[in-house]
């Protein structure tokens, strides 16, 4: 783990109604140190409830996405002073579920980042390669391009993260091995660096795909490797709370 203070940050992805509220509490009675940073990013019904639920605690609420406009006839959508007013201050923009399903581009994802900035949200933008483009031995390329086009020179100074998650490993129970983990966060840094100078060396770098109580503390242990964003393995209080433990 390198020096920054550790996220591990929850996607409840679409899963979850008020029974599950539940989990959140137990996560949030179950994490009073302050060394981590530890979120819940539920479906947007539950985003008012769930922070109202957790105030006073350590746990951060989020969104799963938002829309660039703050209002609007977007139909179905909600904007990042929604998700504030919500009670939220996290948002994962760029999800690879978002960029495949709805064609989200790396150019909406970076107006995305702004619009959450201006709300006062922190995003977490995701970023990772498919297997064809890693069997192609495409990964670090997809990566660079990505971060290079989906993080808004407008970042210095402000909170944010990055998520890897490899298509391949989401949902899936494949992970990549630790040295392939590694190169790709080593990768990031560098462009965040290269992009963002010190400012780039600040930014937690998360692992997000199949992370569970049984790989997560030989990921977490990875060279640049920030924390995690974590899917299934999220939706139960008891294997979140294993996989917070499971930071070094
Ligand atoms: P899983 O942990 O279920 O593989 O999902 C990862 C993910 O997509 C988190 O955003």
């Amino acid at each position: 783990m390198n020096a920054l203070r550790p996220m591990i940050i929850g996607n409840w992805k679409m899963h979850g109604d008020t029974a599950a509220l539940a989990e959140a509490l137990e996560v949030a009675a179950g994490i009073t140190g302050a060394a981590i940073r530890v979120g819940i990013c539920p479906p947007a019904t539950l985003v008012h409830r769930m922070a109202q639920d957790v105030a006073g605690t350590k746990l951060e609420v989020g969104g799963q996405d938002c829309r660039a406009e703050s209002s609007g006839a977007y139909t179905g959508d909600i904007s990042a002073p929604m998700l504030r007013d919500a009670g939220g201050s996290l948002v994962i923009l760029g999800h690879s579920e978002r960029r495949s399903g709805y064609g989200e581009t790396d150019a909406l994802v970076s107006t995305k980042v702004e619009a959450a900035f201006a709300a006062g949200l922190e995003p977490i933008v995701c970023v990772g390669e498919t297997l064809q483009q890693r069997e192609a031995g495409q990964a670090l390329d997809v990566v660079r391009g990505q971060i290079l086009g989906s993080l808004p020179d407008t970042i210095v100074g402000k909170p944010l993260a990055v998520a890897y998650e490899p298509v391949w490993a989401i949902g899936t129970g494949l992970t990549p091995t630790v040295p392939e983990v590694e190169a790709v966060h080593v990768s990031i840094r560098g462009v965040l660096v290269e992009k963002f100078g010190q400012d780039g060396a600040r930014i937690p770098i998360l692992y997000g795909g199949s992370v569970k109580p049984s790989n997560a503390a030989e990921l977490l242990a990875a060279r640049e490797v920030g924390g995690a964003l974590v899917g299934g393995a999220s939706l139960k209080s008891a294997d979140f709370l294993k996989i917070i433990q499971s930071v070094a």
